[in-house]
């Protein structure tokens, strides 16, 4: 069954929710959005200016922040949390043109999908190189660049992104560090 998404007047106005999206239960969208031949499962945040593109799947509960790119073959299992301004990637030679010097159309090109597990969380600013797959509960720093599987429950970071720790499965929440509790940067 298809649900109306929940929001209010002034945020509809700057949406484009395509007929073929199939929308849960619960969904929360915000303003300038652009959603098409997607499918969003039930109690999903997806912020401003983000773009799902057809073919993607977003699994219960999970939240999209704003400015975030999900593009087609990208599945994100449930509870799944994506930072602002994350961009995913499908393919991995991309060319404007074919042999002949034509605009590539949809025949032109082989979509490579990636999968994140359940309670994965992607930072802000990460871009994910497609064919790959985050395992359940891992976190990806903000502003990395994944290459490769990221093992599930595992902390990764930089370009290209590599473990940094392994988190307890038990209880894959970490307590909030406050700055002061940060290293100086050193000279
Ligand atoms: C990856 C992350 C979870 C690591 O947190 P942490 O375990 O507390 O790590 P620490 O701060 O102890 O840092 C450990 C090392 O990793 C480095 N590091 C931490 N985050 C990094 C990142 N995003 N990119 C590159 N290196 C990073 C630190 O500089 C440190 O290196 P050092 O040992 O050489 O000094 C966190 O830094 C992060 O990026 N979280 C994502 C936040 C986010 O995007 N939220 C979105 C909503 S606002």
């Amino acid at each position: 069954m298809i649900w109306a998404p929940r929001m209010s007047h002034s945020n509809k106005l700057h949406q484009q929710i395509a007929p073929d999206v199939k929308l849960g239960k619960g969904v929360r969208i915000f303003g300038f959005t652009n959603l098409y031949g997607c499918k969003i499962g039930d109690d999903v945040k997806i912020g401003t200016f983000v773009e799902i593109q057809k073919g993607a799947s977003i699994g219960n509960r999970c939240k999209i922040s704003s400015h975030t790119f999900i593009c087609e073959g990208v599945h994100l299992e449930d509870e799944v949390f994506v930072g602002h301004n994350v961009t995913f990637i499908n393919d991995l030679y991309p060319r404007a043109t074919n042999a002949e010097g034509q605009l590539k159309s949809e025949a032109d090109w082989q979509c490579i999908s990636t999968r994140v597990e359940q309670g994965a969380s992607i930072g802000s600013g990460a871009t994910l190189l497609c064919g790959v797959t985050v395992g359940k509960g891992a976190v990806v720093g903000a502003g990395s660049v994944v290459t490769r599987d990221v093992p599930a429950f595992a902390v990764v970071a930089g370009n290209p992104a590599r473990v940094l720790r392994m988190l307890n499965e038990e209880r894959a929440e970490q307590p909030a560090k406050t700055a002061r509790s940060r290293k100086q940067v050193s000279s």
